[in-house]
């Protein structure tokens, strides 16, 4: 894996940007898939940045998204489609019918794991993720017991997801317990995966990723065992791997 320590997080943005910008000048119709979360955030608005001074075109770009809650309506100001049409797609010039979700309907009520990897495969397959990291070090719903097998399926959200994710919502009761998520062998098959993290709740997650041995424990340690994972850490995020790596 390759590890960029930046000053802080907007140097992280900055350098993620250059990342996918390498990607989609090289190839316009790239199917990148996309990560809700603060994290991300300052990226996006320099994506936006960037596409308003007509430095990239998002025309050919094909969206999928990691994950999104069960239980909310799509136009609820807390899913993720909604996330991402206000961060960032309402503002780029992505076309409607290139963007991709996890079918939320038919996962809730028919539990149809592997429809998602289906449209993704038809689709092409992805050529880079984007990824954010949890606390406990989950990776989309991920969370700790996922295996490195897992497909996109409905899961239920831990304790610690739910009091880390508690700040986005009115009050803990309203935060979703169950979601559908890509799983860890759905994302381990995207050509790119760049994993960012800013801030110190993250210290312990990025130590666990890069030198603990590959364990559910840590779902985003099996990114190790993917042969182009950048991860891109602010120093804060970084404190307890400096002079280890
Ligand atoms: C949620 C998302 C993840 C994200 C994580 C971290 O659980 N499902 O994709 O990486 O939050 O979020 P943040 O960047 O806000 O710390």
């Amino acid at each position: 894996m390759k590890v960029y320590i930046e000053k802080d997080a907007l140097a992280v943005a900055q350098k993620a940007l250059s990342l996918i910008k390498n990607q989609i000048t090289k190839k316009a119709d790239s199917r990148i898939c996309f990560a809700t979360g603060s994290t991300p955030l300052d990226l996006y608005k320099l994506l936006i940045e960037d596409y308003q001074k007509g430095k990239i075109d998002f025309s050919k770009m094909v969206t999928f998204n990691l994950d999104e809650y069960l239980g909310l309506d799509l136009k609820n100001e807390h899913s993720y489609h909604y996330f991402m049409d206000h961060n960032l797609f309402n503002h780029i010039n992505v076309k409607r019918e290139n963007i991709n979700f996890p079918d939320v309907k038919k996962y809730e009520k028919e539990h149809q794991n592997g429809s998602y990897e289906q449209v993704i495969e038809k689709l092409g397959g992805i050529d880079f993720t984007i990824l954010g990291i949890g606390e406990n070090g989950h990776i989309a719903f991920n969370e700790p017991g996922s295996q490195e097998q897992d497909i996109t399926r409905v899961v239920d959200l831990t304790e610690s997801t739910i009091n880390a994710n508690k700040r986005f919502f009115a009050s803990e009761k309203d935060v979703p317990r169950k979601a559908v998520t890509m799983g860890i062998g759905t994302i381990l098959k995207s050509k790119k995966i760049m994993l960012l993290a800013t801030g110190p709740k993250k210290a312990q997650a990025i130590y666990d990723t890069l030198l603990k041995p590959v364990s559910s424990n840590c779902p985003a340690s099996f990114l190790q065992n993917h042969k182009d994972v950048t991860i891109i850490v602010d120093e804060l995020s970084a404190k307890l791997i400096k002079n280890k790596i």
